[in-house]
């Protein structure tokens, strides 16, 4: 088979397997399998960069971010539902269509109603071309790159019809609708009111990377414009539809007469909150499409199809007490206990009540009289208090000053809705913590995810991140952990894979160290503004100066009204100090003073790591590090392209003279890579005394060059590197034998 071939079986296999996931929900093959497949087709593709096509399953995320949305014409015309809430109507409308059509004979089909935001996927020869919102229904937003995200949504379809447009709904399903609500909670921002709002603001974004990383699904109902394909009835589209691996809604009753649709509307109704997503009503549409044109429609909506609206559900009970939850995040949120009350589905005794802000505007108190409801079906929550039921005495709420659980300070950033433990020992903060540490963005130590975090954490063997490099590897690989099937596993080989990831993170740079740490508002990008001054991990920490002197600068502009001001003096002197840290980027001197010295740290920042630094918690972290010899430093600048070692990837195994961070340096600064397993891709393994077995074997096997120390520094014609003043590698050394 030729690559080209063997890239084409691939993607048709991915393909088949997406649909069986994604679309099916009957998935045949486990996420290892695909991930093999996955990262076949990937390499090839990039030995292959001519056969790369845009409906490759590898293309769903596309380059950068968007400026904005062109605008779109819809053809026809994106028309909405008449809606109605009583069964009466239902009957009108048939008793309607029956003196419209006095000869005619149709059935209807009844579907749910999804909650979300319409979208039109135009296809053209079975290529996705174009997708896009409603709008006002004349004119919408393109959101190609967005939908491609979407995994449910095919990139093509099998019809060789000239053009095919489908349109159906975007939705965020439950599940998702509550995780993404509970991280914006935790990240300090404001929750989404409900799943419709996440979804439409999710396809807004202008960033399809951030898109993709929001749960969006979709549903498909009915079509826009077709050539080269017709139709004779509604059901005979919909398994069109699922032949061309496009979902359809998860449920239809095919009713005869406006009796049955009556019943299947109830029918419906009680299914109401077993589906994966909100629906918020139930769709009646005449089944033959041939009946459409002459039935017509108002500008408003088509009349061959009514949307009858389900009674939103609430009750109503009384606020027993407001408790408060700290998060992983260290947020702290309101929580409203309730005199248990039945409401859709299940029991409610406990509704989140969100922020403080979010009780002060809707002025809930103890012992009100409250509705709530279920945000998105799933979330409960108070909507409102019921003035008149409100009892004598009853206090406004306020949050506690002091964090519930450590008793540490508290505090509200700027811009944030949230009020946050502000302690980073706090034992609420531990899982969360050591989640984020581990994570790609932060050190990478993947063979513990959120699972095993949580379980390290409650068997107290971690309490802060650190305690990674002191667990015993034995013991590691023999710690139990309860998989998703209940069963409980050995973490067995994983600790291997831990172990090495450890030692690779020592020599991670400076920036993702400082990530890792979790602080308030300091994500990767901030991190890396701050971290940029400094030449490694523990100058950082030792010296508060440089954010007193940002905090200052800042200080000093907010008082001066008069820009000339600014220019002399007091705030020159300090914008020179932290122009040599390179903190402050000049602008046009044409413009105002403020707006020409701008501050890469911005104050919050600045903030956060002076408290930070000054901490003890700071101190005790230095300490810890230097005990483990651990000492980021920055970034290398890109390395050079004409280096020694530029195009070679180097696997280190075993003991070498010096520690292995110092070879990594050395390779990375003359243009090498560094890797953590040998591969195709590794061209030297670097072996020292008593090399690692896997790497070893795998070398041989793939017939990887295998260097001594010797050998390399002949190689790189430099003299061996320089040894470090305080040497604490004793367990690096013991990891490189198990890695
Ligand atoms: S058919 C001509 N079917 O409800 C309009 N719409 O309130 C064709 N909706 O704009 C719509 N589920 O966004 C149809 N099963 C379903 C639907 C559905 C949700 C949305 C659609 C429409 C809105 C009207």
């Amino acid at each position: 088979m030729t690559d080209a071939e063997r890239l084409q079986a691939l993607r048709a296999e991915i393909l088949r397997h997406d649909r069986l996931y994604y679309v099916e929900a009957r998935p045949e093959i486990s996420d290892r399998d695909y991930d093999a497949l996955w990262d076949e087709l990937v390499a090839l593709e990039r030995a292959h960069p001519e056969l790369v096509t845009p409906d490759s399953p590898t293309q769903r995320v596309g380059g950068q971010p968007l400026e904005g949305f062109a605008k779109v014409r819809h053809d026809p015309p994106m028309r909405s539902l008449d809606k109605t809430y009583a069964k009466g109507d239902l009957l009108q409308f048939d008793a309607f269509l029956r003196q419209q059509l006095p000869d005619a004979a149709w059935d209807y089909v009844v579907e749910p109603k999804i909650d979300g935001v319409s979208l039109s996927l135009l296809y053209r020869r079975g290529r996705l071309v174009r997708a896009a919102t409603r709008g006002n229904g004349e004119v919408g937003d393109d959101v190609t790159a967005n939908v491609r995200t979407i995994r449910s949504i095919p990139l093509s379809i099998p019809c060789e019809a000239p053009l095919v447009e489908v349109r159906g709904e975007v939705y965020m399903p439950r599940d998702g609708f509550a995780a993404l609500n509970r991280a914006e909670e935790e990240a300090g921002h404001e929750p989404f009111a409900n799943p419709r709002n996440a979804a439409a603001g999710s396809l807004k974004l202008l960033d399809p990377r951030e898109v993709a990383k929001r749960p969006l699904d979709a549903v498909l109902y009915a079509a826009g414009a077709l050539d080269g394909v017709a139709f004779a009835t509604h059901t005979e589209l919909m398994r069109a539809f699922a032949q061309w691996g496009l979902r359809t809604p998860p449920w239809r009753r095919l009713c005869l007469d406006i009796g049955q649709v009556l019943e299947a509307v109830d029918e419906l109704e009680a299914l109401r909150h077993t589906f994966p997503f909100e629906i918020d009503g139930a769709v009646v549409k005449v089944n033959q499409r041939g009946l459409y044109a002459r039935l017509g429609s108002t500008a408003h909506a088509p009349r061959s199809a009514r949307a009858y609206k389900y009674a939103p559900e609430c009750a109503q009970t009384r606020l027993r007490a407001i408790t408060v939850q700290v998060g992983r995040t260290g947020v702290l949120t309101p929580v409203a206990e309730l005199d248990p009350v039945p409401l859709a589905g299940s029991v409610i005794a406990r509704a989140t009540l969100h922020n403080a802000d979010y009780v002060r505007d809707k002025d809930i108190r103890v012992g009100d009289t409250v509705e709530i409801s279920k945000h998105g079906d799933v979330i409960p929550a108070v909507d409102r208090v019921i003035p008149e039921r409100r009892p004598a005495g009853a206090e406004p709420f306020a949050l506690p000053a002091r964090c519930p659980v450590c008793g540490g300070e508290t505090e509200r950033l700027e811009g944030e809705v949230a009020t946050r433990c502000v302690n980073p020992e706090c034992p609420a903060q531990r899982v969360g913590h050591l989640q984020l540490f581990v994570s790609r963005n932060a050190l990478d130590i993947a063979a513990i995810g959120g699972r095993m975090a949580e379980a390290l954490v409650q068997a107290g063997l971690v309490s802060h991140p650190l305690d990674l490099w002191s667990l015993d590897p034995a013991a590691l690989a023999d710690f139990r952990l309860v998989g998703d099937d209940g069963a409980e596993r050995r973490f067995g080989k994983n600790a291997q894979e831990v172990a090495a990831a450890l030692a690779r993170a020592r020599g991670l740079p400076l920036h993702r160290w400082l990530y890792a740490l979790g602080l308030p508002g300091i994500g990767l990008a901030a991190a890396r503004i701050v971290a940029a001054p400094f030449p490694s991990f523990s100058a950082l920490l030792g010296d508060g100066a440089l954010f007193r002197d940002v905090l200052d600068f800042y200080a000093a502009t907010e008082r001066k009204t008069d820009d000339r001001d600014l220019l002399t003096g007091e705030i020159a002197a300090r914008a020179e100090a932290l122009a040599k840290h390179g903190l402050i980027l000049r602008d046009d001197p044409a413009k105002s003073f403020r707006k020409r010295f701008l501050l890469t740290i911005k104050p919050e920042m600045a903030r956060v790591m002076a408290r930070f630094v000054a901490s003890d918690y700071a101190r005790r972290l230095a300490e810890r590090l230097a005990a483990l010899g651990i000492d980021p430093k920055p970034a290398e600048a890109e390395a050079p392209t004409g280096g020694a070692l530029a195009g070679k990837a180097f696997v280190i195994t075993g003991t070498l003279s010096q520690p292995r961070e110092a070879f990594e340096r050395l390779i990375r600064q003359n243009g090498g890579t560094v890797q953590g397993a040998v591969s195709k891709k590794t061209t030297h393994l670097l072996a020292g005394a008593n090399p690692g077995g896997s790497k070893w074997d795998k070398a041989q096997a793939l017939g990887t060059p295998v260097l001594d120390e010797a050998a390399f520094l002949a190689l790189l014609g430099a003299p061996p590197p320089a040894k470090p003043a305080a040497p604490a590698y004793v367990q690096d050394d013991l990891l490189g034998d198990l890695a």
